[in-house]
């Protein structure tokens, strides 16, 4: 069963290139998301599937996917579509699981420097990433350009000023290296999920913020699902619950300014 939102219920179904999703915020509405972030890592690849199923989307382009891409080949067929996994990094590209197309360029650089052409994905998906890049104004505006009309993007990213990622930010990339790898031992260099440093430009929950700049970048469909809460602490019997009671109060007042993560989604007009 599908969880559309639907234009109108009587509209003509099975044309796959009409705009079944009257807007992204509705779609979101939809799949009942919860306040803490866990239902953000829980659902990131089901709210994927669920939009290139409800939109028709079939050219997917995983943005920073690298080694660690959100589906295999067999999962993107089996649900399908095609994933293109983007890195920067040909080093990242060439640990991309066997089987996946993949596409190295700068999602913040020159476009006509790259080898990609605009309007070449349905769907552009990134977890992660937003928070390492130098110029995310730029990012959104190469997105706008690869985008085929009607065609979504979502970044998932941590978001500041939620006090754990104040202090990443804060802190000297060497000291937060050290608290991360003592806290994440897979997370040191040589293992399979090392830290890149973390920049955080637009990297908020809240959608005030961000409208104006995505409006720039080209898009009106605009939602801005905020999340709070992290398990950074899970381990510090205490500590943990009283991050647990800020984050529950920060989001039972709405509070954007102490999210720890946001999916932010917008759709490329169909003209
Ligand atoms: C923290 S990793 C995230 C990898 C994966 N998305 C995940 O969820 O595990 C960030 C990735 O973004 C890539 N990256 C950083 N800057 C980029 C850029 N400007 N354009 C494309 N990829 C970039 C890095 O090379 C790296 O593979």
């Amino acid at each position: 069963m599908s969880i559309l939102a639907v234009d109108s219920p009587g509209a003509a179904p099975a044309d796959r290139s009409s705009p079944r999703v009257a807007s992204l915020s509705r779609f979101m509405a939809a799949r009942e998301p919860g306040w803490h972030s866990q239902w953000a890592w829980d659902h990131y690849e089901d709210t994927i599937i669920a939009l290139s199923r409800d939109l028709g989307l079939r050219r997917v382009c995983e943005i920073g996917g690298g080694r660690d891409p959100a589906f295999s080949a067999d999962e993107a067929a089996r649900n399908g579509f095609d994933l293109i996994v983007n890195d920067i990094d040909p080093g990242e590209l060439a640990l991309t699981p066997a089987g996946l197309e993949t596409a190295c360029f700068d999602i913040t650089g020159d476009l006509s420097k790259a080898e990609v052409r605009p309007g070449s994905y349905d769907l552009m998906i990134s977890r992660m990433v937003f928070e390492h890049l130098h110029d995310v104004r730029s990012a959104w505006g190469n997105i706008h350009t690869l985008l085929a009309p009607g065609g979504v993007a979502l970044a998932f990213f941590p978001t500041l000023w939620a006090p754990v990622f104040a202090l990443n930010h804060i802190l000297p990339e060497k000291a937060s290296r050290a608290i991360v790898h003592a806290l994440f031992p897979a997370r040191r260099d040589g293992g399979g999920d090392p830290k890149f440093p973390a920049i955080y430009d637009w990297c908020r929950g809240n959608p005030k913020i961000l409208t104006p700049m995505l409006n720039e970048a080209g898009f009106d469909d605009i939602h801005v699902q905020p999340f709070w809460g992290h398990g950074y602490f899970d381990r510090m019997p205490g500590l943990k619950q009283a991050d647990h009671a800020f984050n529950w109060l920060a989001a039972r007042t709405g509070t954007t300014f102490f999210t720890t993560y946001a999916f932010v989604m917008v759709r490329k007009a169909r003209d």
